[in-house]
C-alpha cells in the first residue's frame, strides 16, 4: 500500500474538528470519511477499507474506546490514533493498552497530527510485513536483549509493546538486578523516540545539591561554583527519553519541583527566570515498592501518581525459575565466548542448586555466579563445586540427611507430603524450582499441593 492511497475515518462530533482534519488530510492526498457518532463511525467502518481511524475518545452516543474496540475487533490490523480532551488522559492511556497507536490531547494542530498519521501508516505496513514472522513467534524466549520465556516476561513484552509509542509515563519497579534498566532501554528503541537521545540519569549516585542543577541546568554565578552558563540533562534530552533511575532516592525538597515540570511541561534553569519547554518522555525506575517509599516519606504521592501513568512490576528470579535455565544457557554460551573456554553445559545438578538458591541479587547475581563457573569449571559441564552457594564439600542435600529419617508410623502419603512441605521449605515456596527438585512437572506438583492441604505461604513464613 502507498500510503497516500490510505483510507482515514475521522470520528469526531464537533463539525469543524472533523472538516479541517478531513480538509488537511486530503490535501496530503489521504481519502478521508466523517462520522460524528459512534453509530455512524462503526457503519463506516464495516463497509470501507480503512487502514487509520482518529478517534475522538468523548462522543454524544457512545464512548470513543467502545468505537476502538470495535475497530480492534472487525480488524485489528487497523492503527488507531486516539484525540482526548483535557483531563482524560488516563483514558487515553487505556486507550493505548487496547492497541491505540497514539494518543493526541486537545487542542492540537495538523502539524501534530499529520507525522503521526504517516507514522501510523508506516506502523501498519510493517506490521503486514512481519505479520507472519510474528505469529509463528507466540511465546518469545527473547525480547529487546531481554531474555525470559515465562509468562510474566511476555506480559512485560505486551505492556512494552502497548505503551511505547505512547508518550505515557512509565514507572519500573522490581528488585535489584531485575533488568529495569534493559526495559527502560526497551521501551525507548521500541518508541517513536528511538532515533532521539536516551539520557540516564542515577538519582543515588549524584550528590544530592547536583541534582537541581545536573538536570535542569544553571545559569553562570547563579551559586558558588557555577564559573559558566550550563545545559540541564533535561534539555540534552529534547525530543528523546528521560530515565531517572532509583527515583525514590530523589531528594524530597527537589520532588515538587519535578512534579512543577511534569505538570507545565517547562522548566528553569538554576539562577534564571526563563522558561524553555521540555520534550522528554519520561521512564523512572526504583527498587523500593512504591508504597514503601510513600509511607516512608522518599517519595511525594503527588509525584508518584504523576511518574507512574503505566507501571511495569518486574518479578525476582525467584518467582519465574523457568527463566534461570534460560538465562543461565545465555550466560553460559556469552562467557564461554568471551573467555574462549569450551563449556557447554551444567550438570543436573548444578541445575538442581541454581533452582534451589533464593536470588537476592536476581539476573545480575546469576551473571556473575555463571561467569565465575566458567573461569572456574574443570570439563566442559559446570558442576556443583563450580557455584559459590557452600563450601564446596558436600552436595546441598547430603547434609540434611538426619532430617530425612523416616519417623515411625507414617503413611507413604504422610512421607510423600512431608517431602513435598520441605522441598517448598527450601526453595522459599517458589513452586517451579521445588518441582524441579523433586523431579516432577509443576502442574503435578499443584494437584499434590491441593490433595494435601498444603499451606504454601504459612511454610515459608516460618
Ligand atoms: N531478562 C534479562 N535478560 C538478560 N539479561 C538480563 C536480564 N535481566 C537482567 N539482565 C542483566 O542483569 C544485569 C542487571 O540488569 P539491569 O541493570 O537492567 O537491572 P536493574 O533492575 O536496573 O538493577 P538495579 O536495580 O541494580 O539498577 C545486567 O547486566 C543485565 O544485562
Ligand atoms: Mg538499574
Amino acid at each position: 500500500m502507498e500510503h497516500k492511497e490510505a483510507r482515514i475515518l475521522v470520528i469526531d462530533d464537533e463539525p469543524m474538528m472533523a472538516d479541517s482534519l478531513k480538509q488537511n488530510l486530503e490535501e496530503e492526498g489521504y481519502k478521508v470519511d466523517t462520522a460524528a457518532t459512534g453509530a455512524e463511525a462503526i457503519e463506516l467502518f464495516d463497509r470501507g477499507a480503512h487502514h487509520l481511524a482518529i478517534c475522538d475518545l468523548q462522543l454524544p452516543d457512545m464512548d470513543g474506546l467502545e468505537v476502538m474496540r470495535h475497530v480492534k475487533d472487525v480488524r485489528p490490523e487497523t492503527e488507531v490514533i486516539v484525540v482526548t480532551g483535557y483531563g482524560t488522559v488516563a483514558k487515553a492511556v487505556e486507550a493505548t493498552k487496547a492497541g491505540a497507536f497514539y494518543f493526541v490531547e486537545k487542542p492540537f494542530d495538523f502539524e501534530q497530527m499529520q507525522p503521526l498519521v504517516e507514522r501510523a501508516l508506516e506502523s501498519l505496513e510493517l506490521r503486514a510485513e512481519t505479520k507472519m514472522m510474528r505469529d509463528r513467534l507466540s511465546t518469545r524466549a527473547e525480547y529487546f536483549n531481554i531474555i525470559g520465556a515465562s509468562k510474566q516476561m511476555q506480559t512485560i513484552y505486551e505492556t512494552i509493546e502497548s505503551v511505547a509509542k505512547s508518550d505515557a509515563n512509565v514507572l519500573i519497579v522490581g528488585e535489584s538486578g531485575t533488568g529495569k534498566e534493559l526495559i527502560a532501554n526497551a521501551i525507548h528503541y521500541n518508541s517513536l523516540r528511538s532515533k532521539k537521545p536516551f539520557i540516564k540519569v542515577n538519582c543515588a549516585a549524584l550528590p544530592k545539591e547536583l541534582i537541581e542543577s545536573e538536570l535542569f541546568g544553571h545559569t553562570k554565578g547563579a551559586f558558588t561554583g557555577a564559573h559558566a552558563d550550563k545545559e540541564g540533562l533535561v534539555q540534552h534530552a529534547a525530543g528523546g527519553s528521560l530515565m531517572l533511575d532509583e527515583i525514590a532516592e530523589m531528594p524530597v525538597e527537589l520532588q515538587p519541583k519535578l512534579l512543577r515540570v511534569l505538570q507545565e511541561r517547562s522548566y528553569r534553569k538554576i539562577g534564571s527566570e526563563k522558561t524553555y519547554a521540555v520534550d522528554f518522555r519520561l521512564i523512572c525506575s526504583t527498587n523500593r515498592l512504591p508504597a514503601d517509599a510513600i509511607r516512608d516519606g522518599l517519595l511525594r504521592d503527588d509525584l508518584f501518581y504523576r511518574i507512574s501513568t503505566i507501571t511495569i512490576h518486574v518479578p525476582p528470579l525467584r518467582e519465574r525459575a523457568e527463566d534461570t535455565q534460560l538465562l543461565t544457557e545465555h550466560f553460559l554460551k556469552m562467557y564461554s565466548q568471551k573467555y574462549d573456554r569450551p563449556i557447554t553445559s551444567v550438570s543436573q545438578a548444578a541445575y538442581q542448586r541454581l533452582f534451589s538458591h533464593t536470588w537476592p541479587g536476581n539476573v545480575r547475581e546469576l551473571q556473575n555466579v555463571i561467569e565465575r563457573a566458567v573461569l572456574l569449571a574443570k570439563s566442559n559441564k559446570i558442576e556443583p563445586v563450580d557455584l559459590p552457594f557452600d563450601n564446596g564439600s558436600l552436595p546441598e542435600g547430603a547434609t540434611a540427611s538426619a532430617e530425612w529419617e523416616v519417623p515411625p508410623n507414617m503413611t507413604l502419603e504422610d512421607i510423600e507430603k512431608m517431602v513435598i512441605e520441605k522441598t517448598l521449605q527450601r526453595t522459599g515456596g517458589n513452586k517451579q524450582a521445588a518441582a524441579n527438585l523433586l523431579g516432577i512437572y509443576r502442574p503435578r506438583l499443584y494437584s499434590k499441593i491441593r490433595k494435601y492441604n498444603i499451606d504454601v505461604s504459612s511454610l515459608v513464613a516460618t
